[in-house]
């Protein structure tokens, strides 16, 4: 399949880094499309335990080129902390990463102004992670961003600096009684970021469309979660971008023609981090979750990650908005000596049933979850390969997730190594690209583009939900 999607269903940290890396083994590129150094996606390969940010998780993969796209915003402090953990790490990071010349770049000013803005929110506060992303974003949509291209050039670097940080100072310091911040200082650093950036950028638009004509496999990972997204999260307690399936065609330069799955990675629970209403969360007494143990605490920030039972109402919503036709199910495990399961499947507010989810923050931070109860399983699963080798109750909870978001589950992932993992049926990636291979046996004459679309029978769009990738297999 020339092109997967791969997003977050939930509040984000699903364990997209482990499918990723996962997915990775079958395509050519990774590119994230959305998002910053908000992100944490952990990788585990044996003893040694990756946390990529900024950088696809792709890199951790001999001869697959990683793009970070145009949708992205990107501070070069942490991109370069990052390539020197990776690479004291001994994970090559050189010509396999382009940098798309029109990514924004994030200031210091960005950062200082996620955090004081923060502060005065006091306790409407939306707990972002710090990192400037919703401020970088603010530029860009405002007209004012400084973008990558801008910094491999000196003099167009200081003229937009110096215009942004005439006005970001006024903000600091008659807003926010902040002190101001030096344009030498700034400048000098940020052309010594770009004169280190050079290598990477890159008319990435024109790297990647050309990778779709020569049937290259490509992966867009994606940052985040559906429910932080800009337009259908939990607004305003999101993040700023695109975290959805659409976020990958406007932040890599892909016409969505070009798109063929799109994967949800999910919890077999729920979390967040930061605040924001969580219907399902757990009260202190049936919270089995042990952060620890468990590893929910955030990659990026540290903070503890509030738990709750799994949202059916949510993940419809999810598959809804993305167009999800597979589902990879993290974290089976955490559930495992846990005897009895909770699933919402619907809330009531004000005396009434919501099947649906109600984009009122109103109604989803005072509704009740309505809950269907099954017995666990109580029995360790981290070894098990082969899903019929699953317990019973740990299947009927499975089919029945399946059932209540209506798409199909083909991975089910059992611990945080590559190996506890039980794929169902053919390999996402593999599944897709055998329907490319068959564009090669076109008839002569026919022109190539979406092979079998173009085949004059009825196009097999394994994406589709509902398609033909629907249905649970086993
Ligand atoms: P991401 O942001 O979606 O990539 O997720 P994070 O990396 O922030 O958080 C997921 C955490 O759960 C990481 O520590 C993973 O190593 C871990 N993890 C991923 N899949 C599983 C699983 O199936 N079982 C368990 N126990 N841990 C997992
Ligand atoms: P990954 O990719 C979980 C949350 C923050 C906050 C909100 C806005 O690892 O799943 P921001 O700094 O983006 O302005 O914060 O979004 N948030 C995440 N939560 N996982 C993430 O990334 C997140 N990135 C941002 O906690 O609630
Ligand atoms: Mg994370």
């Amino acid at each position: 399949m020339p092109s997967t999607v791969l997003i977050g269903g939930q509040w984000g940290d699903e364990g997209k880094g482990k499918i990723i890396d996962l997915l990775t083994e079958d395509v050519d590129f990774v590119v994230r499309m959305q998002g910053g150094s908000n992100a944490g996606h952990t990788v585990r390969i044996g003893s040694e335990e990756f946390v990529l940010h900024l950088i696809p998780s792709g890199i951790l993969h001999e001869n697959k080129k990683c793009i970070i796209g145009n949708g992205v915003v990107l501070d070069p402090q942490s991109l370069f902390e990052e390539i020197e953990t990776l690479t004291s790490k001994g994970v090559r990071v050189g010509e396999n990463l382009l940098i798309s010349e029109t990514t924004h770049i994030i200031f210091p000013y960005h950062k200082l102004l996620d955090v004081l803005r923060e502060k005065l929110k006091g306790s409407k506060k939306i707990g972002t992670t710090g990192r400037g992303i919703s401020p970088a974003y603010m530029d860009k949509v405002g007209y004012m961003g400084i973008r990558a291209i801008d910094l491999l050039d000196e003099d167009v670097l200081r003229e937009k600096l110096r215009t942004n940080l005439h006005e970001k100072n006024l903000f600091l310091t008659r807003v926010y009684d902040h002190e101001s911040l030096d344009f030498k200082e700034v400048f000098t650093q940020y052309c010594e970021y770009g004169e280190r950036m050079k290598p990477f950028v890159h008319d990435t638009a024109i790297i990647l469309n050309e990778a779709l004509k020569n049937n290259k496999n490509i992966l867009f990972e994606g940052a985040q979660g559906t429910l932080l997204d800009v337009n259908f999260g939990t607004y305003p307690y999101v993040t700023a971008s695109s975290t959805t399936a659409g976020g990958a065609c406007t932040g890599s330069a892909t016409g969505p023609t070009w798109i063929d799955l799109v994967v949800g990675v999910v919890k077999a629970y729920t979390t967040r981090v930061g605040s924001g209403p969580l219907p399902t969360e757990f009260p202190p007494e049936a919270d089995f979750v042990d952060r620890k143990r468990d590893r929910e605490y955030g990659s990026t920030t540290g903070r503890s990650r509030r738990c709750g039972w799994f949202d059916s109402v949510i993940l419809r919503h999810s598959v809804r908005v993305n167009g999800i036709g597979a589902v990879a199910l993290t974290k089976l495990d955490v559930l495992d000596s846990v005897p009895r399961i909770k699933i919402c499947v619907a809330y009531r507010y004000n005396g009434e049933l919501i099947r649906d989810f109600p984009n009122s923050m109103r109604v989803l931070g005072n509704c009740e979850p309505v809950y269907e109860e099954m017995d666990g399983w109580v029995t360790p699963t981290s070894d098990i390969r082969r899903y019929e080798d699953l317990p019973e109750n740990a299947r009927k909870y499975i089919e029945r997730l399946s059932e209540l978001i209506q798409a199909p589950i083909e991975i089910i992932s059992v611990g945080s190594e590559r190996s506890q993992t039980i794929f169902r049926g053919e390999p996402l990636v593999r599944r897709g690209s055998s329907a490319r291979h068959a564009a090669v046996r076109l008839p002569v004459g026919v022109e190539e583009r979406r092979g079998p679309t173009m085949a004059g029978g009825p196009p097999r769009r394994p994406g589709r939900p509902g398609g033909q990738g629907g249905g649970v297999r086993t």
